[in-house]
């Protein structure tokens, strides 16, 4: 039997004197379903689940498998089609917006205007968050898919410099090769196939060719010399990496960078979550850049918890979970942990890594230069027909020989269809 449950039953009883021999139990089950289940993120989890505990809720898990949330999206479907949603959901913005027009979550305005959230999330994280101008999400980090992660012995004992450029990250790479060492540690799973390819696309269009291209699906764009380019780069990438890629996850990815079996990757700032699990200290140990070329641009991705328009006696636990997530402390302390920086502008940097202080940094400055975009390899994109299409191209063109152009014309031709 629970604690809570104890409680309950006890009050049922009417043993008032046990009640007040108890710790104050606010009361209930929170059923909580994410899909965080590497080293970095379960330790992330636990900092969450006992924030919520420490308030007397009990956290039960749901954890999904299976890195980018896209296994997570799944079972979530299946749960709440089946009327059986959890109290709360881990999910990146565009997910929201789905649930929210299909009316499958509640405001959580109560929590969230007297919180001020308005004025403390910056808009591109906000307005996933909001279904019909109330809040329905509660942000708890920023991440950042744009990353280069380097480990920087490697780097040392062979007189490399961090690349700039895709140029530039091609004769490391190249002499990486020469030394037997592999550059480039990826997992080909479709989502990390995106997010190299979207690394490419800002890196040689530059950020106004990825908002046309990929946000604004704008014709001439994808169908210009340009993506050509962007492909014939992504032929090179494909050079790179070892030859047991293929469906690797992004955590054991991660892993060939720590352990100094390839020496850099390409990926969003949960990587920084296994690095700090590993022990070593982002900035030093494993170097964190921009991905080549793309310097002055934030492409982001949050994690939010959408609250389910559950039974009535989930209310006061679910506005629980959205205003302790928004706490500034709890954000410091999460954000350690799971390498992302804290959705709230108004947190210092000074209790986070170099890393997540670039972070920091670089999202203020984007944010004044309107380069701040969704991931659409982290579900801040397009919605999940589109997105599914661009997937599809980007990984058959990975792991097969078609020439750059046909790729071109095929990943229009496919937007277009799901259009
Ligand atoms: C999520 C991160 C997660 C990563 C890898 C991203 O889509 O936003 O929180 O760590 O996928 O699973």
């Amino acid at each position: 039997m629970t604690r809570t449950r104890i409680y309950l039953s006890a009050l049922l009883l009417g043993v008032s004197q046990f009640a007040l021999t108890q710790p104050v139990l606010a009361g209930g089950d929170i059923e909580v379903l994410h899909g965080w289940t590497s080293g970095g993120e379960a330790a992330a989890v636990q900092v969450l689940k006992d924030a919520l505990e420490a308030q007397g809720y009990t956290w039960t898990d749901m954890p999904v498998a299976g890195g980018g949330g896209g296994n997570a999206q799944t079972v979530l479907r299946a749960r709440a089609t089946a009327g059986n949603p959890p109290t709360a959901a881990q999910v990146n913005g565009v997910a929201i917006q789905e649930w929210g027009a299909a009316g499958f979550l509640r405001s959580i305005d109560d929590v969230a205007v007297p919180g001020k959230w308005d004025d403390v999330i910056p808009a591109p994280v906000r307005n996933f968050a909001k279904v019909n101008g109330e809040w329905v999400a509660a942000p708890v980090n920023i991440h950042r898919p744009n990353w280069l992660w380097i480990n920087a012995k490697i780097f040392a004992d062979n007189g490399l410099k961090p690349p700039t450029n895709w140029d530039e990250f091609n004769t490391v790479s190249e002499a990486l090769l020469g030394k037997g060492i592999t550059p480039l540690a990826h997992g080909g799973q479709n989502w990390q196939d995106e997010t190299v390819f979207e690394d490419v696309v800002v890196g040689i269009g530059g950020p106004d060719f990825y908002r046309k291209a990929i946000l604004d699906l704008d014709e001439s764009a994808l169908k210009s010399d340009t993506m050509v380019k962007v492909f014939d780069e992504f032929r090179k990438i494909r050079g790179y990496v070892d030859d047991g890629f293929s469906g690797r996850d992004w955590n054991l990815a991660t892993a060939m960078v720590i352990n100094g079996t390839a020496a850099m990757q390409l990926m969003g700032d949960w990587a920084k979550g296994e690095i700090v699990k590993a022990g070593l200290v982002p900035g030093k140990d494993i170097l964190c850049v921009a991905a080549p070329g793309t310097e002055g641009t934030f492409l982001f991705n949050s994690d939010y918890f959408m609250m389910f328009n559950v039974g009535d006696d989930k209310r006061a636990g679910e506005l629980a979970l959205a205003k302790g997530i928004m706490d500034p402390d709890f954000q410091v302390k999460f954000n350690q942990v799971k390498g992302s920086i804290p959705a709230r502008l108004d947190v210092s940097p000074e209790d986070f890594d170099a890393c997540a202080q670039k972070s920091m940094a670089d999202m203020k400055a984007s944010l004044a230069t309107g380069t701040v975009y969704g991931a659409n390899s982290a579900n801040t994109g397009q919605p999940p027909a589109i997105q599914n299409a661009m997937f599809d191209v980007v990984t058959e063109f990975f792991n097969s020989d078609m020439s750059s152009q046909d790729a071109v014309n095929k990943f229009a031709a496919a937007i277009e269809a799901a259009k």
